[in-house]
Order: C-alpha cells, then structure tokens, then sequence
C-alpha cells in the first residue's frame, strides 16, 4: 500500500513541509509515498489518510530554504524529489555540500528555474487599471502566464510596492489579490476581459526612447525577456522594428559622435557615464534583484549571485573580483580565504569591515571543475560589463565617499582602466561615474605572492591603503556633520 499525498496548491509550501515531517517521523520510505497536488488523479492502489502529528527532525537549513523555493515548480516530481532528498539526509547529512550528487544538482536547477521565474514576473507583469475615477481608491488588474507556480511567493513583492491601490493577478491556476492591503488567493479564475490602458501608449514611447541601439544584443535581450512573454507586454510590440532599425540607427549614432579629442580617457568617461542607466527598484529589493540575476552565462553554474552586504549609508564601499568557492557557497562577500586575508588587514588598521558595504566587481563564482574542485577563473571583459549594472545600482543606492577597488577586476569596473595595480595602487582616481575610487592590491595577490619578503611587502602595502581609507572617510564623514552644525 502506498501513501498518498495531496498537497493542495494554495499554501503548497507548509503543507509539504507538514506532510515531509509527518511521514519521516513515522518512518515512510519515499518509495512508499506518491505525491501530487490537487489536481492530480488518485491510485487504485492510494491510502490518503492523513499523515501522523508532527514532532521533531533535523533538516540543515540550506534543505530548508532549497524547498521553501522548489515546491513552487511545475514539475509534478517536485515533492517526491525533495521528500526522497530529505530521507538521504537523515543518514547523509553532508549530501547538500555534496556539488556532485544528481539528485541535489536537479533540484538545485529547479530552485534556479523558480527564482527566475519570478524575477520575470516581478519584471514582465503589466497592470491595467480597471478602476473607476469615484473610487476612493484605484485598482489595476494584470493577466500572467508563469511558467512555475510562482504567485504566492513573489505576491509580497507587490504587496509592498503598491501598498496604496488595489490590485490583481490573475494567472490560469493561481490568481492573487490585494485589496486595502490585504492578499488573498484564488485558484482557477476565469480569464479577464482587460481595457486597453490609455497610459500604455506614454510607456511605449518611453520603451522605444530608452532602447540604444549601439548596445543591441538580441540574444541576451531574448533570455531577459523570453517571447512568451512579450504577448502580455505593450512594448513588446515594438520590439521587432527596433531591432530591424538599430544598426542603422547605430551606424548614424556612430557618425554623429563627436571627434575624440586627445584627452582621450576623460572624454570616454564623460561619454560613458552619461550613458548610464541605472536600475532603479526600491533599496531592499536590490539584493534579491541580484540574487535572481541571468545577465550573463555565470549564473548557470554557480550556487547563487552573492550580493554586497553592510549599512547602505556607507561611507566606504569595498569592491572585490567575485566570490570564491566559499563565498558561493554561503552567500557572502569576503568569508573565504581572501576574506580572511582582508580581516587581517582590517583589523590592522582598525577598520570595522561591519561599517563598510562589501562586494564585488562580478556577483557569481566562475570556475573550471577540476574533479571535486572548483578552479577559480576570472571574470572577462563582458561578465565584468554585464555585472556593471548590479556594482551601478549599488553605487547608486549607497553613494559612498570613496570606493576601495581591490584588484585589477574591480579597477576596470569601477574606473574603465586596465592598466597595472602595481603603478596605480595607493593612488586615488575618479571612477566612471565621478565617484573617488582608490585602488589597492587584491587580498589573493597577497596570498598568492610564493615569497615570504614579497608576500609581507604586499600585506603592507594592502594595511597602508586600508588605513589610507580609513582617514579619508573620517574626515570626509567629519566634514559632512560640520556642515550640517553650520546649516542648522
Ligand atoms: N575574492 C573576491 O574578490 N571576492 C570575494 O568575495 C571573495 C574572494
């Protein structure tokens, strides 16, 4: 006989984790379990009695947070996978390390394929409003079609953005709704009839005046934004003549540029900063925008993006190259080797790492596989291009008076320079968009440096910078609080 197990598709998340419990505690093997949601047909064979009251288990909170997003796929394997991982686990508790395993590779995939599939809906979601102009308060509605289950998950997302209207997404399966603040879900509602949004006309325009055709690539542009999408989107509609137009338009652009004058490496900046755009989401999405980021091919084979972390009205901004296996792994800059060469430096110097906003030039790991070991690669030139948008966006919110660039990789982004840090480090520079950017060693050159004098010279040189740092922000910070006394 075997257990069947409904998991009904509203709250689908505490209801397999209720059941998972239940069944482990009375020692259920998942080969005597079928798992289904309450759409899916009964055995013959199928005993649905409940499963027995809960009690204690230890799961590693990496399971937890892995199921937490993978219950939301549309694989209908999707509870029997992750039942039958956490059976393994209660004799191999290691096996979420294990990079190796198939079954946690494929779920860790279907964990990627949920995240993405909400960064899409928390982009490609339109509203049309369907409100009256009498109504004490306005009300949108948008029609979605997820490729994963991902309403409930990302429902909060928008509850916080649009806290002052009413608003609905109807799905084919699970529809959302939020009135007066409050969401409550709804499965199977009928398709709406949507009117046509007089303001659909003013963003389409806006769409086809932000599109720079110079920097059109139509296949990173698609995986942003997959055709299936686009039948929902307004300004979808323009997205065919923009592309047969741009190279022309680009050549014209290109025509039209001003001659370069000799001061060569000013002008470049000036032109690139203004050609700056900046994502512009609310400052506590930003870590999970960079988190669900598919810019460019890194993501597919690192563990997670790993966004900057500390205060966001930081004087100072650390930037690294990437993250290391370690920071891969837990989802923070700087907790690896490298990290602890930069916490000795730190410490030397008297800088609290926890008062200054780290992160890096490339948000996700880049390595060769070398049998267990993962053999770190760095990022070329178009990672480090594609990752400028997240280390833009953090400059943005964070607005630092000086920016530690810590190695070559971080030194190109930040300044548009590629020259040697053994001539510019210790040197203070203006960044591309006018932020003082100072330039030091990267930590793994001073653990990587064979010679014991050599490696000692290179810590040095890190601790003087650091503390070069430390100064100018003190006094920098000291100098804004002094006009401020003065103003009041
Ligand atoms: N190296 C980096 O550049 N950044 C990290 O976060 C870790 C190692």
């Amino acid at each position: 006989m075997t257990q069947a197990i409904t998991v009904p598709r509203l709250h689908a998340d505490t209801a397999w984790r209720d059941a998972a419990r239940g069944l482990l505690i009375a020692g259920v093997p998942p080969e005597q379990v079928t798992w289904g949601d309450d759409t899916t047909p009964k055995g013959l064979f199928d005993d649905d009695r409940p499963v027995p009251p809960s009690g204690q288990i230890t799961v590693p909170r990496s399971f937890i947070s892995l199921a937490n997003t993978v219950v939301w796929h549309s694989d209908p394997e999707r509870f029997a996978r992750l039942y039958a991982l956490l059976w393994r686990l209660q004799k191999e508790p290691w096996l979420m390390t294990d990079r190796g395993d198939a079954a946690v590779a494929k779920l860790r995939t279907m964990e990627k394929n949920v995240r993405r599939c909400q960064h899409k809906m928390k982009a490609f979601v339109r509203f049309r409003e369907i409100g009256k102009p009498t109504d004490n308060r306005r009300s949108f509605a948008a029609w979605f079609e997820p490729t994963h289950h991902t309403v409930e998950p990302t429902a909060t997302f928008f509850q916080k953005r649009f806290g002052d209207m009413d608003w609905r997404i109807i799905t084919p399966d699970v529809s959302v709704f939020c009135e007066a603040g409050d969401l409550r879900f709804e499965l199977d509602h009928p398709t709406p009839d949507l009117p046509d949004d007089a303001a659909e006309d003013l963003w389409i325009t806006y769409f086809e005046n932000i599109f720079n055709p110079a920097r059109l690539k139509v296949q990173a542009m698609q995986s942003e934004m997959p055709k299936k999408y686009w039948k929902n989107m307004p300004e979808a509609a323009s997205i065919p003549k923009l592309i047969a137009e741009a190279p022309a338009r680009a050549r014209a652009m290109a025509e039209a540029a001003p001659t370069l004058a000799p001061a060569f490496a000013a002008n470049a900046q000036a032109q690139q900063a203004q050609n700056i755009s900046v994502w512009d989401g609310p400052a506590d999405a930003l870590p999970a925008a960079i988190k669900g980021c598919t810019r460019c091919p890194l993501h597919v084979s690192a563990t997670q993006a790993v966004p900057g972390e500390g205060p966001t009205d930081a004087a100072l901004m650390i930037v690294g190259e990437q993250p290391g296996d370690q920071e891969d792994l837990k989802g923070r800059p700087f907790v690896g080797p490298a990290g602890q060469v930069f916490d000795q430096a730190a410490q030397h110097v008297g800088l609290d790492r926890r008062s200054a906003y780290i992160t890096n030039a490339v948000k996700h790991f880049k390595f060769k596989p070398k049998g267990r070991r993962r053999i770190h690669q760095r990022p070329n030139v178009s990672e480090i291009d594609h990752c400028k948008w997240w280390l833009d966006a953090e400059l943005a919110q964070i607005k630092p008076k000086l920016v530690i660039a810590m190695g070559a990789t971080a030194a190109l982004a930040l300044t548009g320079r590629s020259d040697g840090i053994g001539q510019r480090r210790g040197r203070i520079e203006r960044g591309i968009d006018g932020t003082l950017v100072l330039i030091t060693y990267h930590p793994s050159f001073v653990l990587r440096t064979p010679d014991q004098g050599a490696q000692d010279a290179a810590m040095a040189h890190l601790q003087a910078d650091l503390a070069m740092a430390v100064a100018y922000t003190r006094d920098a910070v000291a100098a804004r609080s002094n006009v401020g006394e003065v103003s009041q």
